[in-house]
């Protein structure tokens, strides 16, 4: 039996790039060699296991053949005469494609080596097409790897368009397709990931709304400047969407939903969308409309996700309208700051108690907003 170090590995070692996980696989054993060997078993699906003292993967040779749609009609062929060869063939990328031998010898059939120095994310074979996921994974990488000069080949990208025409992106599975969202929202170059999803038509199955050349390229300004600010991934969701504020009320809300994104991002997503349309809107902002926002995020219980809302507006609105984000800032900050123990001394008490407060906020906004004219 024989063990190599493959895949995501093998690629960042050659790519002077720091090395997460390191996956191994077996040639020339069966389960039963491995268990005896120490290995425990892990893979309910494939014959994978971990090592008895690195605890890294180690998974035998096996070649995948799609027999059905969808994500779990796949059929797996596991045996001793499996060969390295076999195993690297069913792989997305020919970056991805190489294996080490513990001799450090590179094995490198589908060229990998002259991808990585031309900078091309290429597919290893037709098999490419039997797993639609692989379409989001070459945007990561895209996305991941563009700093460094990577693109996506032509004929891949054919392949690409090829599927999606065949309407293979409707049959992910929508968890596996948040999952790479979501990886791809935190890359380097996280507006890669659609522009790349947009070139093969992928893009309009999964967000449509940004499909129109000016709101994807609204939306990946706002993208890249919540990068580039280190905001969590319900502010870099929101900001994406925040040209779906301009469409029906609730538009961007049900897309992080139909994208099946964690409740935190739906809300955020939400209160982006509505803040923008509060705060674009020509009139001055009064004192209702700025209460109004505060009260929907919630900004007194949960001013940590007030602050992420802020700063994800300062990414989305338009120059004109920041002004308007400044008002906001500032009517949190005084209206915060109302002290429900000093009205209940004063004798007020539940449903009295809720609109005591509720007015002092709104005064004490409405002086802010006084002032502020006063200074204009
Ligand atoms: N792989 C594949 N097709 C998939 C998923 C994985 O061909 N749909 C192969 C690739 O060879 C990949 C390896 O399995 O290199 C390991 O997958 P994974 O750990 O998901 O990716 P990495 O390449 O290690 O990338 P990352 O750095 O993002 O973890």
């Amino acid at each position: 039996m024989k063990a190599y170090l493959v895949g995501g590995a093998v690629r960042d070692e050659l790519l002077k790039l720091p090395v997460k996980d390191r996956d191994w696989v077996v040639t020339g054993a069966t389960p039963g060699e491995m268990l005896q060997q120490g290995y425990k078993k892990v893979g309910a699906d494939f014959p994978v296991f971990l090592h008895p003292e690195s605890r890294e993967e180690y998974a035998l040779a096996r070649t995948e053949r799609k027999n059905g749609q969808g994500y779990h009609g796949f059929t797996v062929y596991s045996a001793p005469d499996v060969t390295l060869e076999d195993d690297l063939k069913r792989r997305d990328l020919t970056i991805n494609a190489m294996a080490k031998a513990t001799d450090g010898t590179l094995v490198d059939p589908f060229n990998g080596q002259q991808d990585l120095d031309a900078r091309l994310l290429r597919h290893v074979s037709d098999a490419f097409a039997e797993d639609p996921l692989r379409i989001l994974r070459t945007a990561r990488f895209a996305a991941r790897l563009q700093p460094m000069g990577f693109k996506v080949a032509d004929q891949t990208m054919t392949l690409m368009k090829n599927m999606v025409a065949a309407g293979e992106v409707e049959h992910l599975v929508p968890e596996r397709v948040w999952q790479e969202v979501q990886r791809a929202l935190h890359e380097n170059e996280p507006g890669t990931f659609f522009k790349v999803l947009q070139d093969c038509g992928a893009l309009n199955a999964l967000i449509p709304e940004l499909e129109p050349a000016e709101s994807l390229a609204d939306g990946l300004n706002a993208l890249r400047c919540s990068h580039q600010r280190d905001l969590p991934t319900e502010a870099r969701l929101a900001a994406l969407l925040s040209p779906l504020a301009s469409l029906e009320p609730g538009t961007a809300e049900h897309r992080a939903r139909s994208l099946k994104a964690p409740n935190e991002c739906i809300a955020m997503a939400r209160l982006v969308s509505d803040a923008v349309s509060a705060l674009t809107a020509a009139k001055p902002l009064e004192a209702d409309t700025l209460l109004k926002l505060l009260n929907d995020s919630d900004a007194w219980r949960k001013p940590d996700r007030f602050q992420v809302l802020l700063g994800t507006l300062a990414c989305v609105l338009p120059s004109p309208s920041l002004a308007n984000l400044d008002q906001l800032r500032h009517a949190y900050e005084q209206s915060a700051s109302v002290n429900p123990q000093s009205l209940m001394a004063e004798g007020y008490a539940g449903k009295e108690l809720g609109e005591a407060i509720q007015r002092e906020r709104k005064h004490r906004i409405q002086l802010a907003i006084d002032r502020a004219k006063g200074n204009a």
